[in-house]
């Protein structure tokens, strides 16, 4: 069995960090969100694994190497737009040859990995096993309506008016069969080849598509709020760890990782969270669910539920909250009068401040 995974795309939902970056390498507790996907694959016992890529193509290739590292073996498959989750596939037809492969959006987070749905699909002769899970608002993603036996009704990606509540997690399996339906079908209104039509497909052909309830906890990262709370989760399993130095006028509670060479000085810390190596934290109060990255000042400011890319600045900030704060970026407080903020923010970005 072989593994796909899409770390294409445009990422419009988390801009301005995707205008320099990919998304599936924002972090997550410090690790970029594909890392964790990676790692559910070979988990699930699968090495051979293709990696869709697009205009970030050369990031994701300097962070995952040949996949050694992650004990796989990457092969690259460049796409040249995003043109639908189906279109990768269309792609990777030499790649995936006539072996049976799971599909694994590369922002997307299933704790609790997938090793129990990839056992299923291997042990059954399902064409296409979909996993699906409930959500709160499920406009945002595909949905699948089941029959009252469990067999799926419809399937409809983004629908203004949803039929259920189970939104379709973004790891999918297929045996290739699925080759021919990703030839059969034409773009949608919105110009993708859509793996719902795909599946949609198959089904009306008479193949055999199995869908999966999971209880484990899923999350596409790839809208802010789903992000910080997936970093909120992770950060709860985290091992305690104090690599760094703290001194005698701080405070260090809860589930805290102190990463080599951080420093933290008349502070309070309180975990869960993650300071990155040789981070600085000075007069400041680091609350739950906070990451912070590596070569970060954090100076008389107070922070929590947040993520901090590497080599930013916080100074005499109080107080950030919900938030995810891009690589090298300062926030510093104004200085006299007039009181006012002061901003240079990138496009597509979302400030909030108290008036
Ligand atoms: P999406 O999140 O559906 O699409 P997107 O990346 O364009 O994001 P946004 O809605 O914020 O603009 O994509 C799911 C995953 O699949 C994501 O990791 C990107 C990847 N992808 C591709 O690799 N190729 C594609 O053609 C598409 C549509 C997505």
């Amino acid at each position: 069995m072989k593994a796909l995974v899409l770390a294409g795309g445009k990422g419009t939902r988390l801009r301005p960090l995707t205008h320099t970056s990919a998304k599936q390498l924002v972090p997550v507790a410090n690790k970029p969100v594909l890392h964790y996907g990676l790692e559910a694959i070979r988990d699930a016992g699968i090495t051979s694994v293709g990696i869709i890529v697009g205009d970030t193509g050369n990031e994701i290739r300097e962070a995952i190497g040949d996949g050694s590292r992650f004990g796989i073996d990457v092969t690259y498959i460049a796409q040249e737009a995003p043109l639908g989750l189906a279109h990768c596939v269309l792609i990777a037809r030499d790649f995936l040859a006539d072996e049976p492969f799971v599909m694994y959006l590369g922002d997307n987070f299933l704790i609790g990995g997938i090793t129990g749905p990839v056992k299923v699909f291997r042990q059954s002769d399902y064409d296409a096993q979909i996993l699906l899970t409930k959500v709160t608002e499920p406009r945002f993603y595909g949905v699948a309506e089941l029959g009252p036996g469990g067999e799926i009704l419809s399937l409809e990606e983004k629908p203004d008016r949803p039929r259920s509540d189970l939104a379709i997690v973004g790891v999918y399996t297929f045996s290739p069969a699925i080759h021919e339906a990703v030839r059969a079908i034409a773009p949608s209104a919105r110009g993708e080849l859509e793996i719902t039509d795909a599946i949609k497909w198959l089904i009306d052909h008479g193949f055999r598509v199995h869908s999966h309830l999971v209880s484990g906890y899923w999350k596409d990262t790839g809208r802010l709020q789903d992000l910080l709370e997936c970093n909120r989760i992770v950060l709860e399993g985290l091992e305690p760890r104090i690599l760094g130095s703290v001194d005698g006028l701080s405070e260090v509670t809860g589930r805290v990782a102190l990463e080599p060479g951080a420093i933290v000085e008349n502070s309070v810390i309180r975990g869960p969270a993650i300071i990155g190596a040789c981070a600085k934290i000075n007069g400041s109060y680091i609350g739950p669910y906070t990451s912070i990255g590596a070569g970060c000042v954090v100076e008389n400011t107070e922070v929590e539920y947040a993520i901090v890319l590497e080599d930013s600045t916080l100074r005499g900030v109080s107080r950030l909250t919900y938030s995810l704060i891009g690589r090298n970026v300062e926030v510093t407080r104004s200085e006299g009068l007039p009181n006012t903020h002061q901003l240079m923010i990138g496009d597509h970005s979302r400030v909030q401040v108290q008036a």
